[in-house]
């Protein structure tokens, strides 16, 4: 098996919206619109996963700015086809999106995951991620969030 990580590319948008809808149910995965929009925001950055030449999974991420102009980093989205999963993948593509946002200056990163994921949880609290709060309704009436964040070491 040979994987590599390397940034979006334009002709891989389509690939990825399927990625996404075969990792979530409708209603919380995005819409053609929605990935857009994350994927050419202006402040984000897409990484791609290649496993032995076929795409994968991805991760988006995005900086933020909070109180103070202090910059916060923001993992929007981390998808990986079940094929692929529990082989490190995952880990290495949410460690490659904290390091560009750590020389990017953000000191802490946070993420917003559905409170019924229990796999996506155990997954970021292994990652270092703890819990900050419930967020009601954050996919919808009935569907919360939960938001989890992670302290960054500082740039090198
Ligand atoms: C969540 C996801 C990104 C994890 O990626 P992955 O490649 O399967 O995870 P890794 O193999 O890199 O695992 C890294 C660590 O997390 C742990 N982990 C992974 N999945 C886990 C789970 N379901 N429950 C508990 N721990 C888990 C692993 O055991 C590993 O720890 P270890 O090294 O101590 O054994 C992947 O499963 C996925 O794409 N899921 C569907 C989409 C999704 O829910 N994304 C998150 C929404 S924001």
């Amino acid at each position: 098996m040979i994987a590599q990580i390397r940034p979006f590319l334009d002709k891989d948008f389509f690939t990825l919206l399927q990625i996404d809808r075969a990792c979530f149910e409708r209603g919380i995965a995005y819409d053609e619109a929605a990935l857009r929009h994350f994927v050419y925001q202006i402040s984000s950055r897409t990484l791609v996963l290649v496993v032995d030449s076929k795409v994968a999974g991805f991760g988006i991420s995005a900086m933020t700015w909070g109180r103070g102009g202090r910059r916060t980093g923001h993992i929007i989205t981390l998808d990986l086809l079940p094929e692929v999963r529990g082989l490190g993948h995952g880990r290495s593509l949410l460690r490659r999106l904290e390091e560009e946002l750590t020389e990017n200056g953000a000191s802490q990163v946070t993420l917003e995951v559905d409170v019924r994921n229990s796999g996506a949880i155990g997954f970021y609290r292994k990652m270092g991620y703890k819990e900050e709060r419930q967020l009601k309704d954050y996919y919808g009436r009935g569907r919360d969030g939960l938001r989890m964040v992670c302290n960054l070491p500082p740039a090198e």
